[in-house]
């Protein structure tokens, strides 16, 4: 059934513009009987509990940054679905290609695409994820450090993405990211959107956008589910090296540190400091004060939930 190219409408701009701008291309990955609601709710109904987040989100207008961790509460998955399409939800499947591997195969085949069609493009470390979520939810302003590309499946949503520099995103916010591994914790102004790249975002639809570029996502009135997909290259990942090792300078030895070369001695040196801190105590404490689990699904009312 992979005989056909699973990318369609590629350009040679679409190179030209790789990692320099957003870029919208197409996909057929919402055709295929993988992605239907019915095959979503049988993959959800057997989800690892550590390979999933479901969070719940503040009203609109007035808890912005209201965000909090629960559980799927031993609801089936069409519960599960059901639920999402009447709350203020969004559920984050993990390591998708390994806990379903006909899709972790669709991704690596997107991979084998992609590196034809961008010269020099190399990937690893390739994690594949299905985003669903409640009707008119957001996801807040926020950066990541891997680099990423998301393709719409199921519903429509909007799809705000800022430039990747001062004074949208400033190289604190993303240390502050990889020390706390909250990724919406970052500062944003409403007139940040004047100087928003902005997509209608379909079934259909990929897109990627340069690394760190900041982001922001409002669903419109109906149900979403995405794909993402995750990966490094050389670039993203000494930028992930320099990023974490400037953290633990600064929020561990109170530095401030001002240079994010990537290459040259101080890199190589802060390429050692973070290899050895990583994995620390004083890392995974930081990371822990922030995922809680704080609620669950409500078995008798779609889309509410209870505290624990
Ligand atoms: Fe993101």
């Amino acid at each position: 059934m992979h005989d056909e190219r699973l990318l369609c409408g590629w350009e040679s701009k679409h190179a030209a513009l790789w990692n320099q701008a957003p870029i919208c291309i197409g996909h057929r990955l919402h055709e295929l009987p993988e992605f239907t609601l019915d095959a979503l709710a049988r993959l959800i109904e057997s989800y690892p509990r550590e390979n999933y987040s479901i969070i719940h989100m503040g009203n609109r207008e007035t808890d912005r940054r209201f965000w909090r961790e629960g559980d799927l509460g031993g609801l089936n998955g069409q519960d599960v679905i059901s639920a999402i399409a009447n709350g203020r939800l969004w559920l984050n499947l993990r390591n998708v290609g390994e806990v379903a591997p006909e899709i972790g195969r669709m991704a690596e085949t997107i991979f084998s695409e992609l590196h034809k069609l961008v010269p020099g493009l190399a990937t690893w470390n390739h994690r594949c994820g299905i985003l669903v979520s409640s009707p008119n939810a957001q996801v807040y302003y926020h950066a990541d450090l891997p680099a990423h590309a998301l393709f719409q499946l199921i519903g429509r949503k909007r799809v705000y993405f800022y430039p990747p520099h001062e004074p949208f995103i400033r190289a604190e916010d993303l240390e502050h990211i990889a020390i706390y591994g909250l990724e919406v914790d970052i500062p944003y102004s409403r007139w940040y959107d004047e100087y928003a790249c902005v997509f209608d975002f379909d079934p259909g639809q990929m897109l990627y956008w340069p690394h760190t570029a900041p982001h922001r996502i409002d669903n419109y009135d109906c149900l979403n589910v995405s794909l993402t997909l995750d990966f490094v290259t050389e670039a993203v990942r000494r930028k992930q090296m320099v990023t974490l090792a400037n953290g633990i300078l600064r929020y561990r030895f109170g530095l401030n540190p001002e240079s994010d070369a990537t290459t040259g001695p101080l890199f190589w040196s802060k390429a050692l400091l973070q290899k050895m801190l990583r994995n620390s105590d004083w890392i995974k404490a930081k990371k822990a004060s922030h995922r809680r689990i704080e609620f669950r699904l409500d078995k008798s009312t779609p889309g509410a939930i209870l505290e624990m």
